[in-house]
């Protein structure tokens, strides 16, 4: 049984799994209320659903999230994410309590480098240092020299000396996306997010034609095929930030459709159109990450459940590759709010 499944079994066993609320509760005062009783703070990513995002304390991306995690003097980090985020903040702040709203809120694109196959395909490859995206498990993290996000991918690639040979895990449309932009030849493990796979290139030129003045603007875990149309590629941070400061009025947005939530609210006037998957399903919102509710939330605030726990190793040998990361980020300026 994994440690996962066995966490997930226990919380079954003492009912935890059938607690109900009452749907008369005001949860966004009882969480807000249980943030100070508690000394805890709710830490967001941009795809939770609108309610999240907006009781949390900070909202951001990748990077911004585990800067959070590393800084924040509350007693409790309540992740908004899903599971490898935060076992990220569980590294960074080992004496903290962290909490995720939901056990099996995983990740598609974590699951597709195990480590025992990924530890193999590295020992082919002595020489190599090893990038991951920091959407992998904590176990991977202790196989990796350096983790990036794709805020400062592009950065960390850079910081790594030229002749040094280097695997890139474990998305390959970031990797090929970095190749391009580097110049440099990396290894890659074949691995993907099955929300960023699933754009339709005929779609989006369909719905180009009927918008022509709109910015098509896609996130890097996106096809090559994709990626290649794009007026602008960058982070969630990345593309807020382009939504903010365009003059365009119009955006086709390629990534997943929770991040228009804050792009509405800081541009009010604009108009912000999810780009087409290609079958008819909701499928450019990510089932992870979805899977955390207000509910959820509430009752995972209220009896401290479920907690990420990892074993000591993994916390020692994982740390040093988000350090590294955490470093050149410092020194380039990036995020940092
Ligand atoms: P960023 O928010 O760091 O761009 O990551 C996107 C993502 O897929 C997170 O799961
Ligand atoms: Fe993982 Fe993709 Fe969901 Fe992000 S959007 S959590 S990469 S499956």
């Amino acid at each position: 049984m994994t440690a996962l499944a066995e966490a997930t079994a226990s919380l079954d066993k003492m009912g935890y799994l059938d607690i109900e609320v009452d749907p008369t509760v005001d949860l966004v005062a009882e969480i807000q209320r249980l943030k100070k009783e508690k000394n805890a703070v709710i830490l967001a990513h941009y795809y939770q659903e609108s309610e999240i995002q907006d009781v949390a304390d900070y909202i951001g991306d990748s990077l911004g999230l585990s800067q959070q995690a590393a800084k924040t003097e509350a007693d409790i980090i309540v992740f908004a994410g899903v599971h490898f985020m935060a076992e990220t903040a569980k590294i960074l702040s080992p004496s903290k309590k962290v909490l995720l709203p939901d056990l099996k809120a995983g990740c598609s694109l974590a699951d597709s480098c195990p480590p025992p196959l990924f530890r193999k395909f590295k020992e082919k490859y002595p020489n190599h240092v090893v990038v991951s995206y920091i959407n992998c498990t904590a176990e991977l993290k202790t196989l990796t020299d350096i983790c990036c996000t794709s805020t400062n991918a592009v950065h960390i690639i850079e910081s790594i000396p030229k002749d040094q040979p280097i695997i890139f895990a474990p998305d390959i449309n970031l990797g090929k996306y970095l190749i391009k932009k580097t110049g440099r030849d990396m290894v890659l493990w074949n691995g993907a997010c099955m929300v960023h796979e699933i754009f339709s290139a005929e779609k989006i030129a369909k719905l180009r034609a009927r918008h022509p003045e709109a910015k098509f603007i896609a996130h890097p875990e996106c096809e090559p095929h994709i990626l290649e149309t794009a007026d602008f590629i960058g982070s969630t941070t990345g593309l807020l930030k382009y939504t903010i400061n365009s003059d365009a009025k119009e955006f086709i947005v390629a990534t997943e459709a929770g991040i228009l939530h804050q792009m509405q609210l800081k541009s009010p006037d604009k108009t912000f159109i999810p780009a087409p998957p290609n079958n008819t399903c909701a499928c450019n919102e990510c089932p992870h990450m979805k899977r955390n509710t207000m509910e959820k939330l509430y009752i995972c605030m209220e009896y401290e459940l479920p907690e990420i726990i990892l074993p000591d190793w993994v916390i020692e040998q994982g740390r040093a590759s988000i350090d590294r990361m955490l470093e050149v980020s410092e020194k380039a300026g990036l995020n940092k709010d």
